[in-house]
């Protein structure tokens, strides 16, 4: 019996640790057997090639990280002329992470990524400008949101995850946008919004000033909005945001998460998706559970 066996909408995973879109990289193939991740998820592509915002864009503050990396990439053409097929021979199931600036773009994209039959699902991120509604994020946007997932959900039949941005009012709307749209999960948290200065001199730590903020901090952040959204939806979640050991895992699980995605603490340690592998699994068989015995179900609430 596996325990750590877990499912998003359409795809069943050996174990419910994978990686954060933009944190992890083929080379941690040197590091450890990537095949033993539940799944590989993508850096974000985009339709074009981007070479992503001016240095210094990476920071760390006392407790998280600040990223300004900007999508860097090489656009979809080259990524599947290319890049796809590094992955290919990897059993971990393959989950591209793209996003775009217009629905149809996402759109065109997704047809494009169709193509390739290794690649299971796909998680669309959402936190990226929409140059038909004023530049501002599509994820801050129920409609918008429900629009484009029904956009894509009629042309796929794999995994759809919409990855939600954190820096909403309202993260159960946008959610629901995206399941009544027909995504077969939710991902969540993207980074949140943060910046840092030089006391002495008053200096952005970051050239471009506002950045994403991630890692240990943001996750009270995050457990708060998976708990929010496993309490209205009926679609599985990939949670995410500050998980640094099983622990915060099994806290995410408790919130409702039925997948973890491991992000920033990997930059401390390469190697802690598998340590995380494999504590879960040492955890769940000493007391003798699975992962639908303890999911959603927090206790202690009024
Ligand atoms: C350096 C860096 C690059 C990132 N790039 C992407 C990206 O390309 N696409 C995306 O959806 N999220 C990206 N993220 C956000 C992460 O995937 C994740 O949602 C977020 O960092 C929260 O998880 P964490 O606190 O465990 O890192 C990036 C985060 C970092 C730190």
């Amino acid at each position: 019996m596996n325990r750590l066996a877990t499912k998003l909408g359409k795809i069943n995973f050996n174990n419910p640790i994978t990686v954060a879109s933009g944190t992890f990289g083929l080379e941690c193939a040197n590091f450890y057997n990537i095949n033993k991740l539940g799944a590989i998820v993508t850096k974000t592509i985009t339709p074009e090639e981007k070479i992503g915002n001016p240095t210094p864009r990476i920071y760390e503050t006392e407790c998280g990280l600040l990223n300004s990396i900007g999508l860097q990439n090489p656009g979809i053409d080259e990524f599947l002329k290319y890049h796809v097929k590094e992955y290919k021979n990897f059993s971990a199931p393959l989950l591209v992470s793209f996003s775009a600036s217009t629905i149809d773009e996402f759109a065109e994209m997704l047809i494009k990524l169709e193509k390739i039959d290794y690649i299971k699902g796909y998680e669309v991120n959402v936190s990226c400008p929409n140059v038909e509604n004023e530049g501002l994020a599509f994820g801050i946007d129920a409609k918008i949101v429900y629009e484009l997932t029904k956009r894509l959900s009629k042309l796929t039949e794999k995994e759809l995850i919409i990855k939600l941005s954190p820096n909403v009012t309202d993260i159960v709307s946008i959610a629901k946008a995206a399941e009544e749209g027909g995504a077969s999960s939710v991902a969540l948290i993207n980074t949140l919004l943060g910046m840092a200065i030089d006391w002495k001199t008053g200096k952005s730590m970051i050239k471009r000033g506002v950045a994403g903020y991630s890692g240990t901090a943001v996750k009270p952040v995050a457990l708060q909005m998976v708990y929010k959204v496993y309490q209205a939806l009926s679609i599985p979640i990939l949670a995410m945001g500050g998980i640094q050991n099983y622990k915060d895992c099994l806290e995410f699980i408790y919130a409702g998460a039925s997948m973890l995605s491991i992000g920033t603490a990997q930059f401390c340690d390469p190697c802690l998706p598998i340590k995380i592998i494999n504590d879960l699994h040492n955890h769940f068989t000493q007391n003798n559970i699975n992962i639908s015995d303890i999911k959603g179900k927090v206790w202690g609430i009024d």
